[in-house]
């Protein structure tokens, strides 16, 4: 898990495992009063529970100092972390320090945006290290390092069973043989507020004329928050819902300002787009990490594209 600092999980996964009532504190915008959410195993289901194997738990981290401090008490305690870097896909931490974007708008991440390896291993708990490790020989430098492994994305992204719409990743394929894919970190896309990367495709919501055209919906959600109705009563609101809506829950206007639908346009890219009434078909958002040396080497070497087991013989150098 990321976003944030799951400070809470460790624990919530112990007393769950053992169908204990625990509870998680809630994020709430606006809020005059605490909020938090509760489950008693037992009175849900009226007890007699098997006994449940407690899942790891990884905290995904962007900085030692958040490693340290979860690792430092055993309520907060991970067992073990992914250390993620600015070229991952997806979303991204934000850049540290004062926010400056470059001239193509793009969030400026510096030194202190890469975690501190060795204070990372310090810390003592197994790590693994994701962005831009593709090759076998970037998985060894990782283990060199002290990693436990990699996390991977775009390679996998990439190979035939991804789930990807098969045309996206074929033109995105085309487009990396000849060096020509762009991705872009955009600080604006994600309603969450987080950089995310996005794909440059023709057909997709990078395009601001594709990203002008779709009427503002919300209905899948995903990304909603929690804002505070009145004390006590809490409302859903997401800054890539139709303004008007947005403002009226009491959101600033400016935080709607460039916001994708990521819930619709993340589906829409594997296929599962919906179609409206009024006949407008969810057009996709692609994401890709930004580092693309090691699946260009991949292509170079299989330019028929690949499957996930050669994506994962590539990566353990077989
Ligand atoms: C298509 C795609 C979808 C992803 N979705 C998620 C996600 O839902 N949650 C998450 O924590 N990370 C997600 N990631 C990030 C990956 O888990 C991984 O950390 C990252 O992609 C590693 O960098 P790489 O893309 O350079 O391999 C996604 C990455 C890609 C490429």
């Amino acid at each position: 898990m990321g976003a944030g600092i799951p400070a809470e999980i460790p624990q919530l996964l112990d007393h769950l495992a053992v169908h204990e009532k625990c509870s998680l504190d809630l994020d709430v915008d606006d809020a005059t009063m605490e909020y938090s959410v509760g489950l008693d195993p037992q009175a849900l289901t009226g007890g007699a529970l098997a006994p449940l194997l407690r899942p790891m738990f990884l905290a995904i981290v962007s900085a030692h100092v958040l490693a340290a401090y979860l690792a430092r008490e055993d309520a907060t305690r991970p067992d073990g972390f992914v250390v993620e870097g600015p070229r991952a896909g997806g979303h991204n931490a934000p850049a540290r320090g004062r926010p400056v974007l470059d001239d193509d708008g793009q969030p400026v991440f510096g030194p202190r945006d890469n975690a501190d390896l060795a204070k990372v291993a310090a810390v003592g708990l197994p790590f693994w290290l994701a962005g831009g490790y593709a090759t076998a020989a970037q998985v060894a430098q990782a283990r060199l390092v002290g990693a436990a492994g990699v996390q991977v994305g775009t390679l996998f992204a990439l190979c035939a069973e991804s789930g990807l719409d098969p045309a996206i990743r074929e033109e995105m394929l085309a487009e990396l043989a000849v060096g020509e894919l762009v991705v872009r970190t955009d600080p604006r896309a994600s309603p969450t507020g987080f950089p995310f990367k996005v794909v440059t495709l023709k057909g997709t919501m990078s395009q601001a004329e594709e990203y002008a055209a779709r009427p503002r919906l919300c209905d899948l959600s995903y990304l909603r928050v929690p804002f505070e109705r009145a004390p006590g009563e809490l409302g859903y609101r997401c800054p890539a819902e139709p303004v008007h809506m947005y403002v009226r829950k009491g959101g600033d206007i400016a935080d709607t300002v460039g916001r994708k639908c990521l819930c619709n346009g993340l589906t829409a890219g594997i296929q599962l787009g919906q179609r409206r009434r009024d006949g407008y078909n969810e057009v996709p958002i692609v994401t890709l990490g930004a580092d693309l040396d090691g699946v260009a080497q991949m292509l170079a070497d299989l330019p028929e594209g690949w499957t996930a087991v050669q994506a994962v013989d590539r990566l353990l150098g077989d």
